[in-house]
């Protein structure tokens, strides 16, 4: 089966720096692949530059066998994959699901004036109904529904973190881009929002990749496999155990294991 995503030879410098050199990416479809890495490795900048934020200096990406090198970030998304920021970005003083109604932004190229005004379209109209109850259906498979009509700016930053998974869910996106999105979340929380993403990969067949700091930590989440990232470079792939046993993976991450975990955003 030909893959989702397929990135090959990517390559990403600014001015002198080299962020990304020669990474080679696969993600098949009805996968959940972990990206992995130590700080400043590259990882963010595979993201920018697979969701068509970055120009990539060299290599392609393609999407559903489609070359998406020069396309636009709403375009990608069309197309059906989704990304979140490292940075949670959520309208403070709307709830949960007025957050879940306005599409992120930088992705559908809307202004925030467009935002605010689609949110002032009044409810009754039948496509605004549709997507209050996919919002609603969202918090379900996230299994929050309780948080709905909480304001955004009372939630903790794990909470912060499932909201801005589920808005990213809203498009029914085939392929999903999460961007460290358990870094600073209390461990129990972080274990429950990977599991979930388990469960949605597993019952609706979307892809899901996703970025995680603390290597301790992603072996033990049921991601069907992992790749390792080092100094923009693919160090290796494959899965869990195949990493566990890698010697050159523990060598890379001797040093970075202790550092993990506990990074706030
Ligand atoms: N827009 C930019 N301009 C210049 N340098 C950049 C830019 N974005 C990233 N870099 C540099 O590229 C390298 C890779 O950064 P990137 O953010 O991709 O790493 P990362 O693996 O996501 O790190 P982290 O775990 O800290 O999020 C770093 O040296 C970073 O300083
Ligand atoms: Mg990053």
């Amino acid at each position: 089966m030909s893959p989702v995503l397929k990135v090959e030879g990517l390559r990403k410098e600014f001015g002198g720096l080299v962020a990304v050199n020669d990474a080679s990416i696969e993600v098949g479809e009805g996968e959940f692949v972990g990206l992995i890495g130590p700080n400043g490795c590259g990882k963010s900048t595979t993201f920018n530059c697979i969701s068509g934020l970055l120009d990539q200096t060299s290599g392609t990406v393609e999407l559903f066998g489609r070359d998406i090198s020069d396309k636009r970030p709403d375009q990608i998304q069309k197309m059906g994959m989704t990304r979140t920021f490292q940075h949670t970005r959520l309208w403070r003083q709307m709830t949960v699901i007025e957050n879940l109604m306005v599409p992120p932004r930088g992705q559908f190229g809307s202004s925030l004036g467009d935002s605010v005004r689609a949110l002032l379209i009044p409810f009754g109209n039948p496509a605004e109904e549709e997507r209050l109850d996919k919002a609603y259906s969202v918090l379900d498979q996230l299994e929050v529904p309780h948080m709905a009509h909480n304001l955004t700016s009372e939630l903790s930053g794990g909470q912060s973190k499932l909201v801005d998974i589920g808005r990213s869910m809203m498009g029914d996106p085939k392929l999903l881009l999460l961007d460290e999105p358990v870094a600073g979340v209390a461990g129990p929380l972080a274990m429950k929002i990977f599991n979930n993403l388990r469960n949605i990969v597993d019952e609706t067949g979307i892809s899901v990749l996703i970025i995680e700091h603390n290597m301790d930590f992603i072996l033990r989440q049921g991601v069907d496999r992992i790749i390792v990232m080092n100094e923009g470079e693919i160090l290796m792939q494959g899965t869990p155990d195949e990493v566990r046993g890698n010697r050159e993976v523990i060598e890379a991450y001797l040093g970075a294991v202790g550092e993990t975990g506990g990074e706030e955003e």
